[in-house]
């Protein structure tokens, strides 16, 4: 069955090397604003009877998100055989509390909207709810990132991996963290307990696990104002770690996020292109990784079925 790959505008670069490991070229569009900034599109290309794979990552603004449900309605209207989007980052994913009262579980209301658009499945990296991924198994083929990050550590000498621990900045992320371990050998986990006092507000009560002299691998899937990874990171090396590594998928990095980063005392953070690094948000310690061959590998085997 063929195949096109088409982006929104923000995810342009990582969906251009999808298409290259595939063998492709991007699909072509046009993306216009009205005058007040409402966002038109159109195809500019016969999309008919293909599987069209849409690849849009939505942090806010909430364009980012209005252009991916506009683009799975025109790809629908132009007789498209299969709409897939292609969320690298699924954003307003952190609210999906059933057990609060007025509140909205975004999480599904996005999964909703995506799929009353018309897409036939959507395609995802470390989505941040499991109960959400649960709910929508048949809808949501959620990837994890850990494959792309393992490989960076391949050029590590054996003797980065003695003395292992790979912790869990809380229990949420407890199972993303032991399916890391179970691929490096004789490495402990560690987990912190923590609290949020307020969203994005971190207050850290203790550590279940050694990290002592220690190298500790911090795994995460966002950071967002960086409060949580260096709250974590500073609470380690007080307990004595020896270095500080974090593999996090999608950086938002928002407000003084980058310069927290550079003052704490990690030694390297590995994060993924699924949200765009602006050049101001580079960073010596911030090795930015593609998972591009991943989604590829993806999108190969959702178009085969
Ligand atoms: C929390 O549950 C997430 O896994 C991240 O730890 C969190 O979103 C990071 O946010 P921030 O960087 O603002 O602490």
């Amino acid at each position: 069955m063929k195949l096109k790959i088409f982006s929104g505008q923000i995810s342009i670069k990582l969906a251009r090397k999808i298409a290259a490991e595939l063998g492709q070229k991007l699909g072509k569009k046009e993306y216009r604003k009205f005058s007040d900034g409402e966002i038109w599109v159109r195809y500019k290309e016969d999309i008919r009877g293909k599987d069209a794979f849409i690849i849009q990552s939505f942090p806010p603004p909430a364009e980012n998100f209005l252009e991916l449900l506009l683009m799975i309605d025109a790809a629908k209207r132009a007789r498209a055989k299969k709409v897939v989007a292609v969320v690298p980052y699924f954003g307003y994913a952190r609210q999906d509390k059933q057990e609060q009262d007025g509140v909205p579980i975004s999480a599904e209301l996005a999964v909703n909207l995506i799929m009353a658009a018309g897409a036939d499945r959507i395609l995802t990296t470390d989505f941040h709810s499991g109960k959400i991924i649960r709910a929508f198994n048949s809808i949501i083929k959620n990837i994890s990132a850990k494959d792309i990050f393992l490989k960076n550590l391949k050029s590590y000498s054996e003797n980065f991996f003695k003395n292992l621990a790979v912790l869990a900045p809380d229990s949420g992320r407890l199972k993303m963290a032991e399916s890391y371990a179970q691929q490096l050998k004789n490495c402990q986990i560690a987990v912190i307990d923590k609290y949020r006092p307020a969203a994005n507000r971190v207050k850290i009560k203790g550590i279940d696990g050694k990290v002592k002299n220690r190298k500790v691998l911090i795994i995460d899937d966002i950071i967002d104002t960086g409060n949580t990874l260096v709250a974590v990171a500073n609470t380690v090396k007080k307990e004595g770690a020896k270095e500080i590594y974090a593999f996090v998928t999608h950086g938002l990095f928002s407000g003084k996020a980058i310069n927290k980063i550079n003052k704490s005392p990690i030694s390297k953070l590995f994060i993924s292109d699924t949200i765009p690094l602006s050049y101001e948000k580079r960073s010596i310690k911030i090795k930015l990784v593609s998972v591009a061959p991943l989604l590829a590998q993806t999108i190969k085997g959702i178009n085969r079925n």
